[in-house]
């Protein structure tokens, strides 16, 4: 099996700006799709400023982090950038539609035996593989964690058509990037949101029912369970409307009252406090 030099990311966010980041650290070129230039933008801020802490921090050299960012490229054509690659990872919203709509083009530009990975956190890689037809076989769900460059776990999920074929692509190209693949089966949430997710709606009924203060809530889980942030920090960090909307896929894949989300996390998704992206979550952060 040959080893991937260059790999597509679909979606400037923050996990398609860290999956780059990871690629390129590890010397493998990546380039960047987004329809927002300023979302492209603000993913090159996030890659310069993560090469200049390593270069600070004594970790690189100052040519390497040079090298590091010339690796990674920035496209607003998804059909452009997609047009022969191998390897192709979609790190775009967690909206099914639009994840198969962006599967469909991938398909068709993408090189004919290319791997199609999605990042998504819960949504069903065989559902997102009925947009790709006949190259079922090649989609494959490849889960990263926040903050990527950081996190070592790459969760690994087979759809019903995916080939080991593909699998094997995913964990040589996942361990290429510096990370453990371990896999998971396709079901709602794979193991971690199954697990984590339940975990942080748990801490909001704690917090909605007086059990302790937030902070207190949180330091409870960092010094007594070696978290280390606790887990209502670490729903303003993920962001409070995917904590919600994965409790909710969970809720109705699984369909069990328990994965229901707490009436307090809706309420400020309701009021628009997400978490660090806003501003103001469970914690008010300075941005
Ligand atoms: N990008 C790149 N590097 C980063 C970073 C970022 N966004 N944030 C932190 N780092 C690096 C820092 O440079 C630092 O590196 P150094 O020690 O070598 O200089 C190192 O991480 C530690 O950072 P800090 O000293 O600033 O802060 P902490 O020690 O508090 O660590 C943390 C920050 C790594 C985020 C840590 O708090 C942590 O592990 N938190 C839990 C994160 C977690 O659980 N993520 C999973 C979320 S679930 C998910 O993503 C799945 C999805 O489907 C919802």
């Amino acid at each position: 099996m040959s080893q991937v030099e260059s790999i597509v990311v679909i979606g400037a966010g923050t996990m398609g700006s860290g999956i780059a980041y990871a690629a390129a650290a590890n010397g493998i070129s990546a380039t960047v799709v987004d329809v927002a230039s300023a979302a492209l933008d603000k993913a090159r801020g996030y890659h310069e400023k993560t090469a200049a802490r390593s270069v600070e921090k004594g970790r690189l050299l100052e040519a390497d982090a040079k090298s590091l960012l010339g690796r990674i490229a920035y496209e607003g054509d998804l059909a452009e950038a997609c047009a022969g690659s191998g390897f192709v990872i979609e790190a775009a919203s967690e909206r099914a539609d639009l994840k198969k709509s962006l599967f469909a083009t991938m398909v068709a530009s993408a090189a004919g035996d290319a791997v199609l990975a999605t990042n998504t956190s819960s949504i069903s890689i065989t559902e997102i593989a009925t947009a790709a037809g006949d190259a079922a076989d090649r989609v494959i769900g490849m889960h990263f964690f926040n903050p990527v460059p950081v996190m070592k776990l790459v969760e690994v999920i087979k759809g019903l058509a995916t080939s080991e074929g593909t699998v094997e692509r995913t964990i040589s190209l996942a361990k290429a990037m510096g990370k453990t693949p371990i896999p998971a089966n396709d079901r709602a949430g794979f193991v971690s949101n199954r697990v984590l997710m339940p975990l942080i709606n748990e801490a909001f009924f704690a917090w909605m029912e007086g059990v302790a203060k937030a902070e207190d809530i949180d330091e409870i889980m960092k010094l007594g369970c070696n978290f280390p942030m606790g887990p209502l920090r670490l729903a303003d960090f993920i962001g409070l409307d995917v904590c919600h909307d994965i409790m909710m896929v969970l809720h109705r894949e699984l369909g069990d009252p328990k994965f229901f989300p707490c009436p307090l996390l809706r309420q400020l998704v309701t009021a628009g406090r997400l978490g660090d992206k806003t501003g103001h979550g469970v914690y008010e952060h300075t941005r």
